[in-house]
């Protein structure tokens, strides 16, 4: 199976990457003025949806502008066909395709390509994390002071800001110094190869983590909720790390108060 989201994903990508500055339709969406579906993003979901759909037909299906469908197969696969939709539409090119796959709930296998820099992601459960074929690891940075760490602001942040800009504030005294790369899947794996320490967001979907967690746990990382419980992609926030400044950062969304 991983073998068939490489190839959705290296096809999705290169579609995403030759489209770059042919967008026809821009659309709202959930009434948000800030988030943003174009048909670029329609149409590489739906292409890896058709080579999935060909290969396994009664395997489930959860995507981001589709929707869900058999939510009862044992195999589920979940995917964004654009994440980082706002860099795309700007011309920035910091965006990726990422497809997760789970088996029965349980995260098994995840591939994120960025076709800007030819980058391929891959994991599966209990076989290590991989960019371009050459193995990750998580950093060896153990401070807060020596971390590099990334977060993302929600679509829906002036009507639900769950604390993110105090989150954000509280990182911003303690962190090396923080990035805003405006696609999550991306700032998981970059945890992955240790390019970055650590990564929180509170307002994620399923789709934009379902690859990438995998990534992280596979190159030796920790993935949970703010208080440093096991989570699942279901729940909106997330927290990556390296696992040597996982107690640190909690200690910091701690000290930013909310849930
Ligand atoms: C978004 C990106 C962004 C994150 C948002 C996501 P999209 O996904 O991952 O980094 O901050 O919360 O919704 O809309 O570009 O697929
Ligand atoms: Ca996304
Ligand atoms: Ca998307």
């Amino acid at each position: 199976m991983i073998d068939l989201a490489i190839d959705a994903a290296r096809q999705a990508g290169a579609f995403l990457k030759e489209s770059l500055g042919h967008v026809r339709a821009v659309e709202t969406k959930e009434g948000e003025a800030r988030n943003l579906v174009s048909d670029i993003d329609r149409e590489s979901e739906r292409r890896i949806i058709a080579m999935i759909r060909g290969r396994y037909p009664g395997h489930g299906i959860l995507a981001e502008e589709s929707g869900g469908s058999a939510a009862t197969a044992d195999t589920l696969w979940v995917i964004d066909p654009l994440d980082g939709t706002t860099n795309f539409l700007h011309g920035l090119p910091i965006f990726c395709v990422t497809i997760g796959i789970h088996h029965r709930g349980v995260p098994v296998a995840g591939v994120v390509y960025d076709p800007n820099l030819d980058e391929l992601f891959t994991a599966e459960r209990g076989s290590g994390a991989y960019l371009n074929g050459r193995r990750l690891a998580v950093s060896g940075a153990s401070t807060l002071i020596g971390s590099l760490l990334v977060t993302g602001f929600p679509y829906d942040i002036a009507r639900n800001p769950d604390r993110a800009v105090e989150r954000f504030n509280a990182f911003l005294m303690e962190a090396q110094g923080i990035r805003r790369l405006g696609s999550a899947a991306l700032d998981l794996c970059y945890v992955a190869a240790g390019r970055l320490d650590g990564f929180w967001e509170v307002n994620l979907h399923p789709w934009d983590m379902a690859a990438g967690v995998v990534l992280v746990e596979e190159a030796g990382g920790k993935v949970s909720d703010f208080a440093g419980a096991p989570t699942t992609i279901h729940q909106p926030q997330v927290l990556a790390s390296n696992g040597r400044i996982h107690d640190a950062m909690v200690r910091v969304l701690a000290r930013a108060g909310g849930q």
